[in-house]
């Protein structure tokens, strides 16, 4: 064999290495995030884009017939100007156009991951959305799959939608799009496994949703009172977010560095049945507060500064308040504090929030989680 010929491989290796170097020269250090979604009412330019390095931009729509992303027109207005919105604040802030959500349909993901001209008419329509509204990645918020097959069509999605990504950028010229999936507190979820090694290897990172564990509305949580989202076990067994987050490390094998923890800047009010009963586990029926009992961070401050009063437990780490047969399960500046000193801790990528329209008008929490990161 020439030398000549055998240059020409090592070359190819050494052209491949550099467009490996390429995609890859973006790679994320640190997530500050938040999901803004326009049914808070908040206004785009009102958000403190300078608190995050990150902003999802939720929720892009699936359709059911063609299996393209798209955007309503009721949102497409703030959509397509939400990236240079918030850059006006904050020119580093990347943004992610999010697709789906929890009102969302789980069947139609389900059926669109079910065959690959559905994947591609996905994937092909939410790289176009992206590219056309100057958004920096796109985040998959299917909640939830929930069987085998759906997790291994997850799988083929996330892969060939890492693929895709990676031939937009070559051709394209442009820094690759990054790609996150909003994924369940577990790594299984009720013991059928996420595709770990297609979620390793296919996305950026992943958006831990270690909240809504109780709710008065939920089957557990409907007689008493809960922390809606502790981050451990207290005296008793808790759904606990420090649970969730080991499961990803150990049994799925994830990277701490493609690990972002999820925190509620909202939380969950229950009725209690004696006043003067008001600690966690007290006997409780429902809501309080309208069906399901969800409460802003900022409507709960101000019911705080109207008389409520406050508890903090560290050893689980959540907060509450009362009063009369209300009471509140949810996180405050300790919560949040803790929260993101432990993803520091077990060197995770970062953390993101739901939601920024959620957080006082001040900025507290979001304000908060940014200082404790560092
Ligand atoms: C791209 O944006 C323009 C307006 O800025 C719009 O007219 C067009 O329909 C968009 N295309 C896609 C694929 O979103
Ligand atoms: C790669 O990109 C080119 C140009 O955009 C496109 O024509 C082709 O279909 C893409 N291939 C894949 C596998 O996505
Ligand atoms: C925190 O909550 C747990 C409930 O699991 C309880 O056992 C513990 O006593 C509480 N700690 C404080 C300081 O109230
Ligand atoms: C704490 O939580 C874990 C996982 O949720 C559970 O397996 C364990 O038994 C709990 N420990 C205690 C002391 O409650
Ligand atoms: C709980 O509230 C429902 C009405 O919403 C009522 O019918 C029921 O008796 C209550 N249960 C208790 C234990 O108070
Ligand atoms: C607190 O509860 C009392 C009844 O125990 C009620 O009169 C008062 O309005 C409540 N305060 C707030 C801020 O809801
Ligand atoms: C936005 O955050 C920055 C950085 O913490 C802070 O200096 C500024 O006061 C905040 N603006 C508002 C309106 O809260």
């Amino acid at each position: 064999m020439s030398s000549k010929t055998r240059a020409l491989p090592l070359l190819f290796s050494a052209l491949l290495f550099l467009i490996h170097i390429n995609v890859s020269a973006a790679q994320t250090t640190v997530v500050k995030a938040a999901y803004w979604f326009p049914d808070s009412g908040q206004a785009v330019s009102t958000i403190n884009s300078t608190l995050f390095t990150h902003l999802f931009c939720a929720f892009a729509d699936l359709n059911s017939a063609t299996y393209q992303v798209t955007i309503s027109s009721t949102n497409l207005p703030q959509f397509s100007t939400f990236t240079q919105t918030v850059q006006q604040k904050n020119p580093n802030v990347k943004t992610l156009l999010s697709i789906g959500g929890g009102n969302s349909s789980p069947s139609t993901f389900a059926a669109m991951a079910s065959q690959a001209t559905r994947r591609k008419a996905f994937i092909d329509s939410s790289i176009k959305l992206a590219r056309n509204y100057s958004f920096y990645g796109l985040d998959l918020d299917w909640e939830y799959p929930s069987s085998a097959t759906e997790m291994t069509n997850l799988g083929s999605l996330l892969t060939e939608w890492r693929a895709a990504v990676v031939n937009e950028s070559t051709t394209s010229g442009k820094t690759a799009l990054l790609l996150t999936a909003a994924v369940f507190r577990n790594a299984d979820y009720y013991s059928i496994n996420y595709p770990f090694s297609s979620v390793s290897s296919s996305l950026d990172w992943i958006n831990v949703m270690t909240y809504d564990f109780y709710g008065p509305s939920f089957a557990e949580g409907k007689t008493s009172t809960y922390p809606p989202a502790a981050l451990y076990n207290g005296s008793t067994s808790l759904i606990n977010g420090d649970a969730g987050i080991v499961s990803w490390i150990n049994n799925a094998g994830i990277s701490t560095k493609k690990i972002v923890i999820g925190v509620p800047f909202y939380g969950y009010a229950w009725k209690l049945l004696n006043p003067n009963n008001h600690g966690f586990f007290a006997p409780a029926n429902g809501s309080a507060i309208g069906a399901y009992g969800d409460q802003g961070y900022n409507q709960i401050k101000d019911l705080i500064s109207r008389g409520y009063q406050t508890v903090y437990n560290a050893t689980v780490v959540s907060n509450y308040c009362y009063n009369g047969t209300t009471w509140i399960g949810y996180d405050d500046t300790q919560s949040i504090s803790a929260k993101v000193s432990y993803a520091k801790g077990k060197a995770l990528l970062g953390y993101f929030a739901w939601h920024t329209g959620a957080d006082t008008t001040t900025w507290t929490l979001s304000q908060t989680a940014f200082s404790t990161w560092g």
